[in-house]
């Protein structure tokens, strides 16, 4: 076995899952981010996790919100997907600039792409300092999907988005 770091250890995990993360910016449009940081914590109730650096401004938005809504982009997301990845909500309406097609979700206000395969309308329960990235704990509220859609992952370990030969 050799040595290596976690970035070498991302890629040997390839495909690793792939979410868009939506929440709400101050003026009520949906500031949309790709983590791969995620994972589901619990069934008895459903609950996620995902991991955002510190100075993203979705983690923000969560925090004072306390809403979120965690998607599986659909295939022709690809490219807006490593867009959204290259640019903060902080100071750009991310849904505008590339043109994003948004449908509501019922009991939410925050909007998602109309290309998604899985919604997870969730609810911040924690958020944890984790070195260099904060851990939001959610309860999923309600699970959505159009299962007609092909899902995205991230291939490479972050570098490249794109379907999976199955699923
Ligand atoms: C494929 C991909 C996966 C990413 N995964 C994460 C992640 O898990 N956690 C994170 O903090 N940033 C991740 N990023 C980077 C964020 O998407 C990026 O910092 C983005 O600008 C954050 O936007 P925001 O400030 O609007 O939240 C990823 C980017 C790409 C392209």
């Amino acid at each position: 076995m050799k040595e290596m770091t976690i970035m070498d250890a991302t890629v040997l995990t390839s495909p690793n899952p792939l979410t868009l993360i939506c929440s709400q910016n101050e003026d009520g449009t949906t500031n949309l981010a790709p983590i791969c940081f995620v994972s589901y914590l619990s069934f008895n109730p459903p609950m996620i996790g995902f991991a955002c650096g510190k100075q993203s401004h979705t983690g923000i938005r969560v925090r004072e919100t306390g809403k979120v809504i965690v998607t599986v982009p659909g295939e022709s997301m690809a490219q807006t997907v490593i867009a959204c990845g290259g640019s903060t909500g902080a100071n750009t309406n991310k849904v505008a600039e590339n043109h994003i097609e948004m449908v509501p979700v019922a009991g939410s206000d925050i909007q998602i792409p109309e290309d998604t395969r899985l919604a997870m309308v969730a609810t911040l329960e924690q958020s944890v300092e984790v070195g260099d990235h904060i851990l939001h704990i959610c309860k999923v509220d309600k699970f959505l999907r159009d299962e007609s859609r092909r899902g995205l992952y991230a291939w490479n370990g972050f570098g490249k988005v794109s379907p999976a030969a199955e699923g």
